[in-house]
């Protein structure tokens, strides 16, 4: 009996979950349709097994039908390494490795769809999670160590989604466009449009990159954030806003997203609401004026250049011994 009811009770809960999980899954970013075919997502996949080795046909066979893309391939850090000076079969195998062997394609004549090649292009029937498996069987320690399960990887993004590798597209790290913010904003329409506002760290001047808090390939915090939290990832360029603090402002060491947002805004210094209202969404005061547009006489006081932090100066936190109300 009891069992039954808590299975009762428990029924709509797992529903709800199933729904909200699901409801999660499908709230897709803007995605602007980068995303190649679905295949098996989940990251476990496995790399093509090594084929026979009668199956490979060599660099110079793939090179001498492909003159243009070797020679674009050979300017690139990988084709540089991979054609000049390999150091293991997959590195000489090269084409044949990120390809497949090339065989079969060579007997049929070369050509779009023969001979079962790995196209990685758009249309490439190959899983994902397979054509992710053969860049990861090289790359999937250090900053990939947590691609598994990552909210990219989840979503079916490929490797080849943010990489262009037959090219130099990009001055470092073959990236598929000429910078990050643009390579993000692929998929991340709004968050490239938000370093268009007037108030934004200098992403565009080059200075900071989206790479400078989050790391793409995953991490094991929140957002792919490098960091283990916000104010940690804050911290590594604004380590004065640590602290300690003699006057600790209890939002500032919670989070610096209480009131900045830092992919941009139209209010200055980041601010996600403008002052005062930033300030009276938690400050409501008798006497101080709560409302200092409704002052009488109005104090331009609070109103004028940095309104509250005029006399609130480190609103960040305080470390002169009468600094409590963060004025010095
Ligand atoms: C590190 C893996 C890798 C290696 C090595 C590599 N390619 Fe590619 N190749 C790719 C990827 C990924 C693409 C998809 C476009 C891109 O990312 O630049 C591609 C695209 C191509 C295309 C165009 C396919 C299309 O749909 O138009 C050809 C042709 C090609 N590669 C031939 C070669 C040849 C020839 C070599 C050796 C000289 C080679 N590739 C080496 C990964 C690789
Ligand atoms: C006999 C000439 C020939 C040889 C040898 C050859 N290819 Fe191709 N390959 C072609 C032609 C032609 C196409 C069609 C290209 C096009 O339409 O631009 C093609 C297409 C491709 C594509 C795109 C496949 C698709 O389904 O979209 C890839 C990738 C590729 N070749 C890789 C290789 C690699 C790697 C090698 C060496 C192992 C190789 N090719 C050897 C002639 C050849
Ligand atoms: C055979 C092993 C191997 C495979 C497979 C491989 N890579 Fe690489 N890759 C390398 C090596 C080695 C380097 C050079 C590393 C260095 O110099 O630091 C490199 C460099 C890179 C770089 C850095 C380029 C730069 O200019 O900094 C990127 C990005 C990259 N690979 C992406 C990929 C992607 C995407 C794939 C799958 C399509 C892939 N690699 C497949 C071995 C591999
Ligand atoms: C969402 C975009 C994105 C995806 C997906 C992505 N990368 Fe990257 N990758 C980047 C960016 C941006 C950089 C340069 C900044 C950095 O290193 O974090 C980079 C850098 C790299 C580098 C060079 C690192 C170095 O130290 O020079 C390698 C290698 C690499 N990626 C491999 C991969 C592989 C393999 C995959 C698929 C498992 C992959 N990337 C998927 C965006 C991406
Ligand atoms: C091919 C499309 C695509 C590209 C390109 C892309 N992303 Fe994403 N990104 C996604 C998808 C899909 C998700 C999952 C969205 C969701 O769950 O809401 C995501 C999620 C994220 C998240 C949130 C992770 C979380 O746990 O909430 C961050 C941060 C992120 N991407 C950063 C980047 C950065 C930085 C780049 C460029 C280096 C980039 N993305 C490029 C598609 C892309
Ligand atoms: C100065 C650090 C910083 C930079 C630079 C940055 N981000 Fe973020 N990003 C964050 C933080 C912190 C969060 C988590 C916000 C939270 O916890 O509410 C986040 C969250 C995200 C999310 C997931 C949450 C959401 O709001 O949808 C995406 C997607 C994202 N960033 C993409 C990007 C892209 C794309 C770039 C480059 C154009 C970029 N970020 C540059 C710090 C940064
Ligand atoms: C990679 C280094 C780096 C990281 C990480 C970083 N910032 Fe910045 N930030 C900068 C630089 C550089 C500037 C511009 C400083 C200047 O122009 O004097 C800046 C400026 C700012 C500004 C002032 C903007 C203005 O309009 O004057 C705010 C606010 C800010 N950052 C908040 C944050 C927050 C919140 C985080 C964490 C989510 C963060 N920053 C993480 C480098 C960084
Ligand atoms: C209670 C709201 C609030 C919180 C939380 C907050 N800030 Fe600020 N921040 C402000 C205000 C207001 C300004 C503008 C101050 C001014 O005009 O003097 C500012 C300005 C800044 C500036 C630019 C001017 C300067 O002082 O260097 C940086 C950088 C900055 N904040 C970083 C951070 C970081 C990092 C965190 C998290 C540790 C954080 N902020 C948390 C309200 C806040
Ligand atoms: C997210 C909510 C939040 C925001 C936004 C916020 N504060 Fe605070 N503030 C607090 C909390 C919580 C305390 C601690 C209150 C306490 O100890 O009684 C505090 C304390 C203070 C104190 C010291 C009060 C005392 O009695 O010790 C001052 C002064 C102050 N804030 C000014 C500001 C200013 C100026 C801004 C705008 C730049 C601001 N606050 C924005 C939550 C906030
Ligand atoms: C003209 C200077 C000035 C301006 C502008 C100003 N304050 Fe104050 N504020 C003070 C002083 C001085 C105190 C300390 C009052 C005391 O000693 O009781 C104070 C105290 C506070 C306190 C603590 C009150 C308490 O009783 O705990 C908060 C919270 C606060 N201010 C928020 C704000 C906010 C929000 C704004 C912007 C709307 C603002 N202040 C603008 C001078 C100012």
């Amino acid at each position: 009996m009891t069992r039954r009811r808590s299975a009762l009770v428990l029924a709509p809960a797992i529903l709800l979950a199933i729904v909200v999980s699901s409801c999660l899954r499908a709230r897709t970013v803007d995605l602007a349709g980068t995303r190649g075919a679905r295949g098996t997502t989940g990251a476990e996949a496995l790399p093509p097994p090594p084929a026979p080795p009668e199956s490979y046909i060599g660099v110079q066979l793939c090179r001498a039908c492909h003159p243009a893309v070797a020679a674009t391939f050979a300017q690139t850090k990988m084709g540089r390494l991979f054609l000049n000076a390999p150091r293991d079969a997959k590195e000489r195998h090269a084409c044949e490795t990120c390809h497949g062997p090339g065989k079969a394609h060579m007997q049929a004549g070369g050509g779009r769809g023969k001979g079962g090649m790995i196209s990685f292009a758009r249309n490439d029937p190959t899983p994902i999670a397979v054509r992710n498996a053969i860049c990861l069987d090289c790359h999937g320690k250090g900053d990939r160590l947590f691609w598994p399960g990552s909210a990219h990887a989840g979503s079916d993004v490929a490797c080849t989604s943010c990489h262009r590798v037959m090219d130099n597209v990009s001055v470092k790290h073959n990236l598929a466009k000429v910078n990050e913010i643009e390579t993000c904003g692929t998929c991340h329409l709004q968050k490239r449009a938000q370093q268009m506002r007037s108030s934004h760290m200098p992403l565009r001047e080059g200075k900071v990159s989206c790479s400078s808090c989050h790391n793409p390939h995953g991490t094991a915090s929140h957002a792919l954030l490098k960091e283990s939290s916000p104010n940690e990832t804050c911290y590594t360029c604004h380590a004065e806003k640590r602290g300690p603090f003699l006057w600790e402002h209890a939002p500032v060491s919670e989070s610096c997203m209480n009131c900045h947002e830092p992919h941009g805004t139209n209010h200055e210094k980041l601010l996600k609401v403008a002052m005062p209202r930033l300030c009276q969404q938690c400050h409501v005061l008798p006497g101080h004026p709560s409302n200092p547009y409704g002052t009488d006489p109005p104090s331009l006081r609070f109103v004028v250049a940095r309104q509250c932090a005029n006399c609130h100066a480190n609103v960040h936190g305080s470390n002169h011994p009468a600094g409590r109300f963060f004025a010095r």
